[in-house]
């Protein structure tokens, strides 16, 4: 009888982003904070007497289902430190848009980590996966997290934050491609190590009970906004709509805009063309985002409590 399990994983955006510089690695040191939002990629895996793996993508084509795929190089990482050599098939259910700056490969590899560490019954310990997380991408180590968290070092060491309350959200994609590496690579030209002295407001913003929404910064924005001037025009749209905050998520190329509540982000989002807009809903807490709950020690990975986001059958 094969097991089966499935588990969902939420996008995130960067509330707050600065760059500190560049470091020796040729990555930037970041001082992030990272907010889970309410849109779910979903990945199910069954486990295989034989040793392959084999990843299936819907909808097909959205990102690639071959070698390259972050899930398959987290199933890989986690085969290797383990030294387990089972194998899985394994179904990614796209949702989270692709290259908007939301996460969606990053958090399908954590999914992976955590899915593949309990179907095959690796043991591999929280501060393993986080490791391995790291390994794969600077943001992968913040699904494990999951909430409000603050992200350090390439963005790859998270501090879980006490969470705000449950606020709005309005995510918005123009039909632009943004490469990551060259927008840092843009932002080298103009970057000093003097916003060091800011950065205690990044920390600030994020410690307060109260979100302080104006010392909340994206320093990658000026330069996404420069090479993809519709980018720069959708924001403004969204500020127009009076929202706490509005900003580029990462390196873009989705923008998104903060509300006091759902209602008031389904009200701005009927001002946005529907084409651009790519969901509507809310931020979500770490109870109900956390891959992980931290329990170190044993094989009691406690569930994630919002009831559905993690399912097991067997067939
Ligand atoms: O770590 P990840 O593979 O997600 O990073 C993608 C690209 O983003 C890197 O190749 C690098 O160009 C840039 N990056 C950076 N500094 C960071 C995170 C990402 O320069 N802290």
């Amino acid at each position: 009888m094969a097991q089966r399990l499935r588990l969902t994983v939420p996008a995130k955006v960067n509330l707050h982003l600065q760059v500190l510089g560049r470091r020796p690695d040729g990555y930037h040191e970041l001082r992030t904070l990272f907010q889970s939002v309410d849109l779910f990629d979903e990945l199910e895996a069954t486990g295989t007497s034989g040793g392959e793996l084999v990843l299936e993508v819907e909808p097909p084509g959205w990102v690639t289902s071959d070698t390259d795929n972050l899930v398959l190089r987290a199933a890989r990482a986690l085969r290797e430190r383990s030294g387990i050599t089972s194998g899985a098939r394994l179904v990614l259910r796209k949702r989270i848009p692709v290259g908007g700056g939301m996460g969606g490969g990053s958090a399908d590899a954590a999914a992976a980590l955590v899915l593949l560490n309990r179907l095959w019954r690796a043991g591999l310990e929280a501060v393993d996966l986080f490791e391995l997380g790291a390994g794969l991408g600077s943001d992968v180590p913040f699904f494990l997290c999951g909430g409000l968290a603050l992200g350090v070092g390439r963005g790859d060491e998270v501090y879980g934050l006490r969470d705000f309350p449950e606020l709005g959200v309005l995510v918005c994609l123009p039909a632009v491609s943004v490469s990551t590496a060259t927008v840092y690579e843009s932002l080298d030209k103009e970057l000093t190590w003097r916003q060091v002295n800011a950065t205690v407001y990044g920390f600030s913003a994020g410690l307060a009970s109260e979100p302080a929404w104006d010392r909340m910064t994206n320093d990658l924005q000026a330069v996404v906004v420069r090479q993809w001037p519709q980018i720069g025009r959708l924001l403004h749209r969204l500020e127009q709509q009076h929202p706490l905050r509005a900003a580029v998520t990462g390196s873009g190329a989705a923008v998104f805009a903060v509300f006091s509540g759902r209602d008031e982000a389904e009200r701005a989002a009927s001002a946005i063309d529907p084409a651009e807009v790519v969901h509507v809903g809310c931020t979500l807490a770490r109870d109900r985002a956390a891959l992980l709950m931290l329990k170190p020690g044993g094989e009691e990975w406690e569930q994630p409590r919002a009831g559905s986001q993690y399912d097991q059958r067997s067939d």
